[in-house]
């Protein structure tokens, strides 16, 4: 019987991400074979069957250039209204970040821009942002709340992020940050406002199915250990997988009670010590790394990347994309901010917003690397080596997306 495919994509070289012995699960002039949105054969492009090509619907020459799995952006604050180019001004003539937030401004100033506009405009703003991540070769967004802070705009922007799951061409996770700040309206009383997310915020989201995972921010300008373990017992209790903002600008051991909690991931993780590092290790707990938001906030103390490696802790590379830390739409840019700031091997960053993203979002049996089995998500683009994908610096080398068989 002869197979006919639904497309293939050939003469490429295929980073299929798959670890094994070729750095970057290399398929030199490789064919990828996709039928009903699946991966269905990866192997060198001279080993297809003969009539292959003439027989698949859809066939591209990729002309010795390079292909990846579709990048996975896993950590993202992608729905917000404003913009806090002003907070930029104030940081560059002095002022901390915390200094900002402890003010009123910081998260609570893009909360008050959140809570006024209508869920149409938060849509129609969100939807140019996830433009500019997907035109940079994404296929894959987490996306989470976090700027409402109250029951009813939290709700918005979760239906927000369900309206971008059902309209865009990609994967996306959506995730509840209830526990982003404590908004103005419960100022000194962090505790209460923890109940309000754990006791009436979470069963609404539950109850209309709006969150696939629940993160909490563990900082001295947000909430103490104690505080976001409430949120973690909350969120088991409902079923929900978990994450959390640790050890961004101090360390309060979040890291380590959320990988205690069985959490998919931690991230930003300037501040972990590596002893906490085999307690991450043991827990299978992704690192997220957020270099956009250490170059913005012009932070200084590095990740303890070395000790991760030596620990085999898998380390993911995200935008991070918000309007107060990391107001950044392109993934590949973090690629080369991981290597040129964080000190990793461009095949380790590759990885990073790839497979290793896709870890952090439970959806590497899916997706993140090119595999027969996995869905279709593929990104070409007009460069030869993997490599480049770090060494470049800003422009966009992305020529054509796949999500899930279909061409974006
Ligand atoms: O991941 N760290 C906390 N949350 C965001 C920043 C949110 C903001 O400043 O609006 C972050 O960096
Ligand atoms: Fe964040």
């Amino acid at each position: 019987m002869q197979i006919t495919w639904d497309s293939i994509w050939y003469n490429a070289n295929v980073a299929t991400m798959v670890p094994d012995t070729h750095a970057y699960g290399m398929v030199e002039n490789g064919a990828v074979c996709v039928q009903q949105g699946i991966v269905d054969r990866v192997g060198p492009t001279h080993s297809l069957p003969e009539g292959s090509l003439a027989r698949a619907k859809e066939i591209k020459d990729c002309s010795g250039r390079l292909v990846t799995p579709g990048l996975v952006d896993c950590h993202t604050h992608l729905i917000y209204a404003g913009n806090r180019a002003g907070e930029f001004e104030m940081r560059l003539k002095g002022a901390s970040y915390q200094d900002i937030a402890r003010a009123g401004g910081g998260v609570m100033s893009t909360v008050r821009a959140t809570r006024s506009a209508s869920e149409d405009q938060l849509f129609e703003q969100t939807l140019l942002r996830m433009n500019g991540l997907l035109d940079n070769g994404v296929t894959t967004v987490e996306i989470k709340s976090g700027y409402g802070l109250d029951t009813a705009s939290e709700i918005k922007m979760l239906r927000v992020a369900k309206r971008l799951a059902h309209s865009t061409p990609a994967n996306i996770t959506v995730t509840f940050l209830g526990a982003h700040a404590v908004p103005t309206e419960y100022n000194g009383r962090a505790d209460a406002y923890i109940d309000l997310v754990c006791e009436e915020m979470l069963p609404r989201v539950v109850e209309e199915g709006l969150a696939d995972a629940v993160d909490a921010f563990c900082e001295g300008i947000a909430f103490s250990p104690q505080q976001v373990e409430r949120v973690f017992v909350a969120a088991a209790e409902h079923g929900l997988e978990t994450k959390c903002h640790a050890e961004q600008l101090s360390h309060l051991g979040g890291a380590v009670l959320a990988a205690r909690h069985g959490a998919i991931s931690v991230d930003h993780l300037e501040y972990l010590h590596e002893r906490d590092v085999a307690v991450l290790a043991d827990a299978g707990t992704v690192a997220v790394l957020l270099p956009g938001a250490f170059y913005v906030l012009r932070e200084t103390r590095l990740p303890p990347i070395e000790a991760m490696r030596r620990h085999g802790v898998p380390m993911a590379i995200a935008t991070d994309s918000n309007p107060g830390s990391s107001p950044v739409l392109s993934l590949t840019l973090m690629l080369n901010m991981a290597c040129t700031l964080f000190g990793l091997t461009p095949e380790e960053a590759l990885a990073g917003a790839t497979r290793e993203g896709a870890r952090a979002l439970r959806m590497v049996d899916e997706t993140g690397t090119i595999e027969r089995g996995k869905w279709a998500d593929l990104a070409l683009w007009n460069v030869r080596e993997p490599s480049e994908l770090s060494y470049q610096v800003g422009g966009n080398p992305c020529q054509a997306v796949m999500h899930r068989g279909r061409l974006r």
